[in-house]
């Protein structure tokens, strides 16, 4: 029920008609039972949103494209993730002062959290900016990291950055790979047939982790577990990176048991696919 007491939080980005994280939030907060509400703000404009933050006291503002990296021209601070990232996906405003988090690397930790990444052979597909949080990630965790990439080029300077040997898609068959994490957005509806590793063969020792989150189950996925792999949606990363953001801006720890499930049946409900 929104009232004189219900406050505003905003996701910012263009174009956002997309964008899942009103229905993520609200979902939450309904289950929180906190009075506010989070809307899209889609803008081409930096400066005009930064201003609309801070003029209408925004306590949670989700960050997404093409904002992530201009966005921290207009900040106070930043965390660690962010320093390493060179990308906000979240701004909290503590009295006045606007600080950036990236809560992408906190979605990655909470997919993979029944996945031991140390010492395993990890291939990434993509060398965007999920791929670069996605190796942060892994480099910290001591995973050995494969990248494979439509511009080799891009794959090679986080290569340079991470770590990782770059391959092509003719080596995969030939290397022990344990796990398979997609960071493109082959096979995201419309193009749901489409698959970013065709005529691979999977193998029930391996875990396969699409970032695509709609449809909730790929056609990579698919792929995957007809062949015995343990599959990983994206959706886990998106409704992780989304409590972690309400985590930094309640600064408290949200007990996700029974949570997790509630939001990820209405998302499935929610999303076209
Ligand atoms: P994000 O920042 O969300 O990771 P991005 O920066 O657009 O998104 O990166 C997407 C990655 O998916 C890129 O590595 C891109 O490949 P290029 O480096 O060659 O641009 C990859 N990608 C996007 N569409 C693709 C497609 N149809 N086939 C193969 N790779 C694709």
């Amino acid at each position: 029920m929104i009232n004189n007491k219900t406050s505003l939080n905003m996701v910012i980005g263009y174009p956002l008609e997309h964008s899942q994280s009103p229905i993520l939030h609200n979902t939450i907060y309904q289950a929180l039972k906190l009075n506010t509400v989070l809307l899209a703000f889609p803008c081409w404009e930096i400066q005009t949103l930064i201003q609309a933050i801070k003029t209408l006291t925004v306590s949670l503002t989700a960050v997404t494209m093409p904002f992530k990296e201009e966005v921290m021209n207009y900040l106070d601070s930043w965390n660690v993730d962010v320093e390493a990232l060179q990308a906000v996906n979240t701004i909290i405003q503590r009295q006045g002062k606007l600080i950036g988090y990236n809560t992408d690397v906190d979605g990655i930790a909470y997919a993979l959290r029944t996945t031991t990444v140390a010492h395993k052979n990890v291939l990434i597909i993509g060398a965007g900016g999920a791929a670069r949080a996605l190796a942060y990630f892994l480099q910290k965790n001591n995973a050995h990291i494969f990248w494979l990439n439509r511009t080799p080029e891009k794959a090679e300077k986080l290569s340079n950055l991470f770590g990782g040997e770059l391959i092509n898609r003719k080596q995969i068959n030939d290397l022990q790979v344990d796990i398979i994490i997609n960071t493109t957005p082959v096979g995201m509806y419309p193009q749901k047939n489409a698959n970013p590793l065709e005529n691979y063969l999977f193998n029930y020792k391996q875990t396969v982790f699409d970032m695509v989150y709609n449809p909730t189950t790929t056609e990579l996925l698919q792929q995957a577990q007809k062949n015995g792999a343990k599959i990983i949606s994206g959706l886990d990363m998106f409704i992780g990176q989304g409590i972690r953001q309400i985590e930094l801006w309640l600064d408290t720890a949200i007990d996700k048991t029974n949570l997790v499930k509630h939001v990820r049946e209405k998302l499935q409900r929610e999303l076209i696919s």
